[in-house]
């Protein structure tokens, strides 16, 4: 189905992906719109879909973020794909695949665009201390493995900052915003399957240890003095690194360390 905005086109994704493109893409849906390409994708990959199977859609109408927040979808300006993915890891490994997505999507965008862009734990796509773009994964476990992982990416790509959301106008900012011009979907589209296709091989290949070693590389969190919500606790620190299994740990005021698992990271001035 074609956009009906030429700047996110199904068929000039497919034309400019090698033609031989390796296990993400192999099958791309294009929708106008959606509730959610990660619910979509879910429902497809519990059916049994291929493996690198991609949706993605102009516009979100239940659009959904970590923390069951919700993500702001409006047509004709951002990227919102979802993919399928059946990685044979145990399902405690399973953050790395949120790690080594924000890897593939940092180094997109910052192919596409060349903004410096960094990652905050976990997974956040930050520019000018502001959020760019954020990636929710869904596992889906059958007692000790995995059966599939939905990994969902979302990326403010063309709103100028007056048609940002109002209530996220402080915190987030667009690839427009920080370049000035505005710039095709489609071309980080690309260079978003193609990057999630090179980390993800290395995944498989090589472990999990180059992952993590890119994702230290690419981190603005690692060494800062951090706020960390986690549930409805909280807790101030310096993030000191992540362990293996992609928790971050975090050195307390008193000395100790804490694993933090999921939550919400402030980096403190
Ligand atoms: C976050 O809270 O930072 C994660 C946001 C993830 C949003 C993307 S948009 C495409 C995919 N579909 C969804 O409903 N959510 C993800």
């Amino acid at each position: 189905m074609k956009s009906k905005t030429p700047d996110l086109s199904a068929e000039e994704i497919i034309n400019l992906l090698p033609s031989e493109p390796g296990i993400i893409g192999k099958k791309i849906f294009f929708f106008d719109s959606l509730v959610s390409t990660n619910t979509l994708a879910m429902e497809l990959a519990s059916n049994g879909c291929e493996e690198g199977t991609v949706i993605i859609s102009d516009e979100q109408t239940g659009g959904k973020g970590r923390l069951g927040r919700s993500w702001v979808s409006p047509p004709q300006k951002n990227l919102y794909l979802s993919m399928v993915l059946r990685p044979h890891i145990p399902p405690r490994d399973a953050a790395i695949l949120t790690l080594m997505s924000a890897v593939a999507c940092t180094h997109a965008v910052k192919n596409v665009s060349g903004i410096p862009v960094s990652i905050k734990w976990p997974n956040d796509m930050i520019v000018s201390n502001k959020k760019l773009g954020g990636i929710l994964t869904e596992v889906k476990t059958d007692r000790d493995s995995i059966n599939h992982a939905i990994i969902g990416v979302g990326i403010n790509i063309n709103p100028d900052i007056s048609e940002l959301d109002e209530n996220i106008r402080t915190i987030a900012t667009s690839v427009m915003i920080e370049t000035g011009t505005r710039h095709s979907r489609t071309l980080f589209a690309v260079e978003i399957l193609k990057e999630i296709n090179k980390w993800y091989k290395t995944l498989i290949g090589k472990g999990k240890k180059p992952i993590l070693a890119e994702w230290l590389r690419l981190s603005s969190t690692i060494g800062r003095t951090v706020q960390v919500h986690e549930a409805k606790n909280k807790f101030t620190g310096i993030a000191e690194g992540i362990d293996n299994e992609g928790m971050l740990i975090l050195k307390l005021g008193n000395g100790s360390h804490k694993k933090i698992c999921t939550g919400d990271v402030t980096i403190l001035p």
